[in-house]
């Protein structure tokens, strides 16, 4: 099964727990996918800690100034990174800067994010605490695929995650997370194993 594996590349500019199970779930016998490589743009990222124990390569490109945006040149040298590495796949897991052309057009259809609300309720920052003050009864997290728009593109899995009447916004974001590591490794399997299709926006399972 080795050989067959798709090389992955995950961007990541924090904790890394999401990483952390992709980097698991991707050292078992049967996944379809190795992480190749760990690119930050957070120096500071417990997920380079992760990579570490993992034995996986790290490369931190420069953040630049503007909040939530890379530099063209940051991006360019993902893109080179990442060809280097022959990478298959590219996951986001909790990076903090949107994607642009230079990435998104040498990876189309390659690159898939999670985003810890149910899309399209509640895309852009603190997903979770705008779900619980928002009032909802079922919150949640998707994986999806990444595009021009903002948390935007089709959706490949989804969890929803009921609110308790004694959850907090934090208890509920812990809740949700623990189905991003559940939810995002499967992902990857469907990726890696050629078994999403996409039509009019709408990913279709194949058997
Ligand atoms: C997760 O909630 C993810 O959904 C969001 O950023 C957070 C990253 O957490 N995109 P971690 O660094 O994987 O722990």
């Amino acid at each position: 099964m080795n050989s067959a594996r798709k090389n992955l590349a995950v961007l990541a500019s924090g904790t890394g727990s999401n990483f952390r199970a992709i980097a698991a779930a991707c050292r078992g016998d049967d996944f379809p996918a190795r992480v190749v490589c760990l690119i930050t743009d957070n120096p500071e990222a417990g997920a380079i800690t992760i990579a570490e124990e993992y034995g996986i390569a790290v490369f931190t490109v420069t953040p630049g100034k503007k909040r939530g945006h890379l530099p063209e040149a940051s991006e360019q040298e993902i893109v080179s990174i990442c060809r280097r590495h022959q990478v298959d796949l590219i996951t986001l897991a909790g990076f903090m800067r949107i994607i642009k052309a230079p990435l998104l057009d040498a990876f189309p259809g390659r690159i898939l994010n999670i985003h810890p609300s149910l899309l399209p309720s509640f895309k852009g920052l603190h997903a979770q605490k705008q779900a619980f003050d928002y009032g909802v009864k079922v919150a949640g997290c998707s994986v999806h695929f990444v595009d021009s728009s903002v948390d935007g593109g089709s959706i490949i899995i989804q969890s929803a995650v009921p609110v308790r009447e004694d959850d907090d916004a934090d208890s509920l974001a812990a809740r949700i997370l623990e189905q991003e590591h559940r939810i995002y490794p499967e992902a990857i399997k469907l990726f890696a194993t050629g078994r999403l299709r996409i039509e009019n926006r709408r990913t279709t399972i194949l058997d």
